[in-house]
């Protein structure tokens, strides 16, 4: 598996930085996104960064072409990135509902439908879109970022039904609240009120994602494919 290569989108921070590390450490070759510049460790000589908007095709067009020269098209692709943009849904903007479905749901439709032909060809790949909870089982003031991550769910098992025979797995990963920037602007009083529906008592840490990524992107989760394995300390029990 090493010579495999991982594209991960929105590996600058949170989630997606855990992911790149954790497939940095076992020696991947790993391609990572964001808008802004890496925050990966220099020493790391097998990461690449692109700084890239996914919500551009342009961007995307533009990364799969120079990737393609460099012999750098993934095996492994991780639709990570993405945004709140919190608003009861009497206040929810035009602009609120666009920027969350573009960046959430067609920013992974994007980077897919560029990466999957590769894969195609090679008859072998690992897809993991990283959904959410929200998506799940909603929450007030997200109308906008639960009906993305509630899309890419179904995204995943269409998917997955119109790949399976070309030996390639789509799954989706439904985080619950994990520290990162996107949860730093809940106040105490607000994490405690969450943490009592936790039964595990605590958020998650990006690490507890990233382990559950990684081995649906190896050959030891061949035979899982559709589905939605939610990371959330017992939050949600289907
Ligand atoms: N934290 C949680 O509790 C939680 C729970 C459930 C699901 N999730 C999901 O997990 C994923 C990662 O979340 P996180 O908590 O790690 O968030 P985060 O810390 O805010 O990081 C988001 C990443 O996405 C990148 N990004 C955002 N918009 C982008 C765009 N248009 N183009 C390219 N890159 C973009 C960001 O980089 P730039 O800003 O530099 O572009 C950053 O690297 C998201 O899909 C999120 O919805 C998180």
């Amino acid at each position: 598996m090493k010579d495999k290569k991982v594209f991960i989108s929105g590996a600058s921070r949170g989630i997606g930085k855990s992911i790149a590390e954790h497939f940095l450490i076992n020696n991947y070759i790993v391609i990572g996104t964001s808008r802004s510049d890496s925050n990966i460790d220099k020493d790391y000589k097998n990461y690449h960064h692109f700084s890239i908007d996914i919500t551009s095709r342009i961007d995307i067009k533009n990364l799969h072409q120079s990737l393609e020269n460099d012999d750098l098209l993934p095996d492994i692709l991780i639709n990570n990135a993405g945004i709140t943009d919190d608003k009861l849904f009497l206040k929810m903007s035009d602009e609120n509902w666009d920027n969350v479905i573009n960046t959430n749901l067609t920013g992974t439709f994007n980077l897919t439908k560029v990466f999957i032909k590769n894969m195609i060809k090679k008859r072998y790949g690992r897809i993991i879109n990283i959904s959410s909870v929200s998506g799940l089982m909603g929450n007030p003031g997200q109308v906008n970022y639960s009906s993305s991550k509630s899309a890419l769910n179904g995204f995943t098992k269409s998917l997955a039904k119109e790949l399976g025979s070309r030996n390639i797995t789509v799954n989706s990963v439904a985080p619950g609240f994990i520290s990162t920037d996107m949860t730093t602007f809940l106040d105490n009083n607000k994490k405690d009120e969450i943490i009592r529906d936790i039964p595990l008592k605590r958020f998650g840490k990006s690490e507890d994602v990233s382990q559950l990524v990684y081995f649906l992107a190896s050959d030891n989760s061949s035979y899982i494919t559709g589905q939605t394995i939610s990371v959330d300390g017992g939050l949600l029990m289907h």
